[in-house]
């Protein structure tokens, strides 16, 4: 178990565009994938890219919580229902993960960041999109996302292009203090994506 230390806005490993893993099954990988768990768990976020803990290669770790899944990218609802659960997304490593909008239609929503503590901002992603990848045995994934799905993997992706939420944002009056977010007391601010 290693938790690393989380690198924050301005270290030029965040301002980079990181290289692609030519071989998901490398030791180095495992390792890799290992600590971004455990430092993903550490910190408490829902996602976590590889340069944000120092390491500039394109894999990056993420969940979504079951309600914030939207009934088009969950399981068939009957089956939720059955279970009496309402299933996310579990821990997932996507390796060299490429994301292709399905629409041109962007949403706005809060977002906040580990590598930009104490703030939170709210940004335009694309509703829905086609995310194709390599798991941790090498194998292609190819899904599509929607709603909070679909705005993890655009935060997590840009992280491996050297991009920030913040430089995403068309309307910098709503980049702010978590704690004066806090006080617009909106819901969507408390169940913001943190990552
Ligand atoms: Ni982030």
């Amino acid at each position: 178990m290693a938790i690393q230390s989380i690198l924050r806005m301005g270290h030029p490993i965040l301002r980079r565009r990181a290289d692609p893993v030519s071989n998901p099954k490398a030791i180095e990988i495992s390792t890799l994938i290992q600590d971004l768990h455990d430092s993903m768990a550490a910190a408490g976020g829902i996602g976590l890219a590889a340069p944000q803990i120092g390491v500039p290669l394109r894999v990056i770790l993420y969940s979504v919580p079951g309600h914030r899944l939207t009934a088009s990218n969950s399981v068939p609802q009957q089956d939720s229902a059955a279970l009496g659960v309402s299933l996310g997304v579990p821990p997932t490593i996507l390796i060299n993960p490429e994301l292709t909008p399905l629409t041109e239609i962007k949403l706005e929503g809060w977002e906040a960041c580990l590598s930009v503590p104490g703030l939170m901002g709210r940004v335009p992603r694309y509703e829905s999109l086609r995310f194709q990848a390599l798991n941790t045995d090498g194998q292609p994934i190819d899904g599509e996302a929607h709603g909070f799905h679909a705005r993890v993997l655009q935060h997590e992706c840009d992280h491996l292009d050297g991009i920030l939420y913040p430089q995403q944002m068309t309307d910098l009056r709503w980049l702010m203090f978590a704690e004066e977010a806090q006080k617009l007391n909106s819901p969507e601010v408390t169940e913001a994506l943190k990552d």
